[in-house]
């Protein structure tokens, strides 16, 4: 995210000063840019179009999602991916067009399949033999056909700055190539009455750097495109690449512009078309991430400071790991700044904790900020995927508000949870 300060020093996010922003919303906040959101999701559509390829670019919506951002997303004319009823539900609520939505899952439930049938969503990706029953099941009864993609592990296993090739797939989701599993997968959709394969599907991973793990990926699909084409005259329409394009968190990462990770995948599908004598498919992807991750910030207020002589400094946030559990999930790292001295030159070294009773609820380790006072408005970058998704309520925090913020203007994209709300379900004793 591109950030600005004004006059007094103090940060401001889509033309708005966090001073407001902590004024009228509290602490801690989820704020996007969503002007942000916008520039990322037409890095990857104007790059499509450039190159002349029919393609959908499917928000994952698992990286963030409410009804205001899928309206965002809809505005945009994203598709959208989601991964449960929960998601589905959002989306329907938020008025996205159905034929726009496929649904993924290793395990999806006859609930969820039959609620994606009822919606007549676009499509459904279809990840192993007992999701191909259950959802012909629940087609029949409905008297319903339904596109499906098959999603295959291609072997591949993208980590956050390398990949390597598995020999053995080892993975919950998908179809295995190397077994005949997708073979077999194939050769029943094919013959089936009710649903109808649109191509294949494969996701390597997340915060991915470089394209060779993409491109080995696709590489592999159209081994098997070709093969499905000779032996059965098959020819794929479509070729679902996944998410997986890493952002830049701090200094450290290096990520290729969202415009550059397109345009790579799109030459090596032109080219193994081209190779291979292919008719060129539609190219989806589905980037989450990518999408909404550098738009979000998350603002604190300072709390308790506790200095180890020696050692190190602890600075207490008033969240921690109910907004933002990566940290502790991944060893996931962020840059955090004093939000209202911006100018100010950064002093010394703070630990940033969070306030759950429990000591791996660690923000960052190594900050530097200038010298801290309890109150003080701090601000963590890049907080906008799989931060709000992954909240909880571990100690019975409630859940942060989320603020949309574009052209000088803000609005509540999610209230803050309430107390009553956290009790909700709670019964007392009979
Ligand atoms: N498509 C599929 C099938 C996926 O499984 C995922 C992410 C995506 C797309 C979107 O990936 P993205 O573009 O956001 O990297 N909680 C973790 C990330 C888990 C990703 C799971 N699948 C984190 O906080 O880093």
């Amino acid at each position: 995210m591109k950030h600005s300060i004004n006059e007094q020093g103090v940060l401001e996010v889509g033309g708005v000063d966090v001073t407001t922003l902590k004024e009228k919303y509290g602490t801690p906040l989820y704020v996007y840019d969503v002007g942000v959101i916008r520039k990322n999701a037409r890095a990857f559509v104007e790059t499509f179009k450039r190159e002349g390829i029919t393609a959908q670019v499917a928000y994952a919506s698992k990286a963030f999602t409410s009804i205001a951002m899928v309206q965002v997303a809809k505005q945009e004319k994203l598709s959208l991916d989601v991964v449960s009823e929960g998601e589905l539900h959002t989306a329907l609520k938020a008025g996205f067009p159905p034929e726009k939505i496929h649904m993924h899952g290793n395990n999806k439930s006859k609930q969820e399949i039959e609620m994606a049938v009822e919606a007549r969503i676009g499509c459904i990706v279809v990840d192993n033999f007992y999701e191909i029953a259950v959802l012909e099941e629940v087609l029949e009864e409905k008297n319903e056909d339904m596109d499906v993609l098959l999603r295959v592990t291609p072997g591949i296993e993208a980590h956050t700055h390398d990949y390597i090739l598995t020999g053995q797939e080892d993975s919950k989701f998908g179809f295995d190539l190397t077994s005949g599993q997708a073979d077999t997968a194939f050769q029943y959709l094919s013959n089936s009455e009710r649903l109808s394969i649109k191509g294949l599907h494969c996701h390597i991973g997340s915060q991915i750097f470089e394209t060779s793990g993409f491109l080995m990926a696709t590489r592999k699909l159209f081994d098997i495109m070709e093969k499905w084409k000779t032996n059965y005259g098959y020819i794929a329409e479509v070729l679902n690449l996944g998410g997986g394009f890493g952002i830049r968190y701090t200094e450290e990462d290096d990520p290729l512009s969202l415009d550059e990770y397109a345009t790579a995948l799109v030459r090596e599908v032109k080219d193994q078309s081209r190779n291979r004598d292919y008719p060129i498919p539609e190219i989806w992807i589905e980037p989450g991430r990518a999408i909404v991750g550098d738009a979000g910030l998350t603002l604190y207020e300072a709390g308790s400071i506790k200095e180890i002589e020696g050692v190190r400094t602890y600075l207490s946030v008033d969240g921690g790991m109910t907004d933002n559990i990566r940290p502790a999930l991944y060893d996931a790292k962020y840059d955090i700044v004093a939000a209202e001295r911006m100018n100010e030159t950064q002093k010394r070294q703070y630990a940033i904790a969070g306030k759950c009773c429990e000591s791996g609820d660690m923000l960052i380790w190594d900050a530097d900020l200038p010298e801290i006072s309890p109150g003080e408005l701090l601000a963590v970058f890049s907080t906008g995927a799989y931060g709000y998704s992954m909240a909880n309520n571990y100690n019975r925090f409630p859940k942060a508000a989320v603020v949309f913020v574009e052209d000088g203007t803000h609005q509540l994209a999610v209230r803050r949870e309430m107390f009553d709300e956290i009790t909700r379900f709670d019964l007392s004793l009979e």
